[in-house]
């Protein structure tokens, strides 16, 4: 009775002088008082040893320190998480979400790759309007009205005169209407054609394409500033070949391959057991098409080429289905943190 009249004072000095929240957190102060084998189990226990007469007056007292101690929680507790207002929930010892870094994407990143093996032989980057108008997209290249050649490329029209322009060769007839030969130029850009989706082909996709138009220019410079692309972004080993092909715009006409390789079993498939892969098309630009621009013929000639960036993309990042590079699915993105340059 003695030893439990004196534990009662000493846990009311102890609750007197507790002005803030204990060091030990508020939590081990509660189980200290309220837990199975705090401080408040043990004196309800001493309860037991009083005589009949004492129990009013000890249980009052043990029950002031019981509440005490729960209204002294509630007030912390209340202080470190407001309880209301924008702040409610906000913890401010909490760590920080950590921010991931970001990828660029692999478009992105091949695109530049090539603007900049071509930038350091002099070609400028020319940009143009994606609605693009039927002179720019096709007339001024040597499609004819009702031509079937426009059936190459299913369009997107928007209006009589106007489609989402099927390839980027449209600003190179901006570019030629607009500037004097020598003209070296490439166009990087959005290009829209009215195909059925599926893992080789998009209505959405992205081209680079080349012009070049000087004095005196041949189709030696046009084969070899090829192999020189093809060399820079393949590998110094790489080589290329040119198939006979046909543009409106170009006469004559070719596509071309890099040589991939034969070695593994992936080689075959991507390659159809041949060992080259078609890249992109090119040719001498159609003297037809440098008159439309107003330049001559007879004094300058000039070549062109075009490819598709996620072809390009997909065979240097052994990616699939040319989907993937629309969706923005974090899985896929994430795969290029760090890769290209
Ligand atoms: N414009 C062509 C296409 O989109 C590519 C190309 C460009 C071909 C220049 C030859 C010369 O398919």
């Amino acid at each position: 009775m003695e030893a439990l009249n004196e534990r009662i004072d000493a846990l009311e000095k102890e609750l007197a002088s507790m002005d803030s929240a204990p060091e030990g957190g508020v939590e081990s102060f509660r189980i200290s008082y309220l837990g199975k084998k705090g401080h408040l189990r043990g004196l309800y226990d001493g309860m037991r040893e009083v005589p009949n007469e004492s129990k009013r007056e000890i249980g009052q007292r043990i029950n002031a320190i019981k509440q005490q101690v729960e209204s002294l929680i509630a007030s912390w507790s209340t202080s470190e998480k407001p309880s209301s207002g924008k702040h409610a929930q906000l913890d401010m010892s909490r760590p920080g979400l950590p921010v991931g870094m970001g990828a660029r994407h692999p478009i992105s990143m091949v695109r530049d790759e090539i603007v900049s093996i071509f930038s350091r032989i002099g070609f400028s980057v020319s940009e143009g309007p994606e609605i693009e108008d039927d002179w720019h997209n096709f007339s001024a290249l040597n499609f004819p009205p009702e031509h079937p050649a426009r059936d190459m490329q299913d369009t997107f029209f928007v209006d009589g005169d106007h489609a989402l322009r099927t390839h980027t060769s449209s600003v190179q007839v901006r570019v030629m209407e607009n500037e004097r030969p020598p003209i070296r130029t490439i166009s990087p850009g959005r290009v829209f054609r009215n195909e059925a989706i599926s893992a080789r082909s998009h209505c959405i996709f992205h081209q680079i394409e080349g012009l070049y138009i000087d004095k005196g220019v041949s189709f030696a410079d046009l084969k070899q500033t090829l192999l020189y692309f093809a060399r820079e972004f393949f590998g110094p080993e790489s080589d290329i070949r040119l198939r006979p092909s046909y543009f409106p715009f170009t006469e004559p006409s070719a596509e071309v391959d890099v040589y991939w390789g034969l070695e593994t079993e992936a080689d075959y498939r991507i390659t159809k057991g041949t060992g080259w892969l078609e890249v992109m098309g090119c040719g001498m630009v159609d003297p037809a098409v440098l008159s439309n621009s107003n330049i001559d013929p007879d004094q300058y000639s000039g070549f062109a080429f075009g490819m598709g960036v996620e072809r390009i993309a997909m065979l240097r990042y052994q990616v699939p289905d040319i989907r993937l590079f629309f969706e923005n699915d974090l899985r896929f993105l994430e795969q290029f943190r760090g890769a290209g340059s």
